[in-house]
């Protein structure tokens, strides 16, 4: 399938000007107050702060604040998320992965740096993730915990999207959600919770934004399947057009164009219907899900 939609122009996401900048300065806070090599901590700091829509630590104090919290008690987990995230990525983007040299518009970390920094960056950035989780000043534990079973699952989503080892006996629509929910859904549905838990949620809240992160989660690899499948690396910031090329199980190569974007729609509808209980206190989550389905890049 190749890149060949026009590049269009995003509207806006809706977040917090004020709240991404303080996400900006805990992760550099944070990376510059570590004992590191300074190779390793300039590979890091490119890692995490070259760039990045920031949506899994928004997601974080967006969701500690729908569910009554304060932006303070929840910033250690909005961090720790992105360090993941970024861990990830970086590792995504190996020779031996994905073999991609942009993301974000710039050199990814091992074109940058070489091959066994990025490596090691990686593992850092994984090592640094929970020593922030436990320093949210409540449920420390619980969150530290999330955020280390959320990282497996997407670890063994990377491993289905790149070595198989499927459970025998799936259909392929199996084996897609499975592929999407953890390498990527895992994260996001990771990120709602963590917020909804620094925030004190009460049981209610913390289901009602399981669902939302989860029905968000694996429309957001959809999405991602999409740019992939329809925009030009240059719009992207990133390669496009490899995911079929790989062999890649995607909703694109499985359900086409059109039935892809129905899929998103459904999901989209989904995560609506999740926050709605939450009335006001879901309304930026909310924008937030419109911005995310719609988004192309
Ligand atoms: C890219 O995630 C990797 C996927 C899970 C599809 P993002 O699109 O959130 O990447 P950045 O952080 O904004 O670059
Ligand atoms: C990303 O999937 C999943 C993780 C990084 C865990 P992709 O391989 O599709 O992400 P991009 O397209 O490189 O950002
Ligand atoms: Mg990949
Ligand atoms: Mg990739
Ligand atoms: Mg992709």
């Amino acid at each position: 399938m190749s890149a060949t939609t026009a590049p269009q122009a995003d509207a806006a996401p809706p977040l917090d000007p004020a709240l991404l900048a303080a996400v900006e300065s805990a992760l550099t806070a944070f990376l510059n107050a570590q004992t590191l090599p300074e190779n390793l901590r300039a590979a890091c700091l490119h890692a995490v702060l070259a760039g990045g829509k920031r949506l899994r630590p928004m997601l974080v104090l967006e969701s500690a604040m729908a569910a009554g919290g304060r932006v303070e008690d929840a910033m250690p987990a909005a961090v720790a998320i992105e360090f993941v995230h970024a861990f990830s990525l970086v590792h995504d983007d190996l020779p031996a992965l994905d073999n991609d040299s942009m993301r974000r518009g710039k050199p990814t970390c091992h074109v940058a740096f070489g091959e066994a920094m990025a490596i090691l960056a990686g593992d850092c950035l994984l090592s640094l993730a929970p020593l922030s989780a436990a320093r949210c000043p409540f449920n420390g534990s619980a969150i530290g915990h999330e955020l280390m079973d959320a990282t497996t699952r997407m670890i063994a989503g990377q491993v289905y999207d790149t070595l198989q080892g499927f459970p025998e006996g799936l259909s392929e629509q199996a084996k897609l959600e499975l592929v999407h929910h953890n390498k990527t859904g895992a994260l996001l549905e990771c990120s709602c919770r963590m917020g909804a838990l620094a925030a004190g949620a009460d049981a209610e809240t913390l289901a009602r934004l399981t669902s939302f992160g989860r029905a968000i989660g694996l429309m957001f690899q959809v999405v991602d399947d999409l740019i992939d499948a329809t925009q030009t690396a240059e719009h992207a910031g990133k390669a496009t057009g490899k995911d079929a090329e790989a062999g890649k199980l995607t909703y694109p190569v499985v359900h086409g164009i059109e039935g892809s974007r129905r899929e998103v729609e459904r999901l989209r509808l989904q995560a609506v219907d999740a926050l709605a209980p939450l009335g006001s206190r879901g309304e930026r989550l909310t924008k937030l899900v419109e911005f995310l389905a719609r988004r192309t890049k």
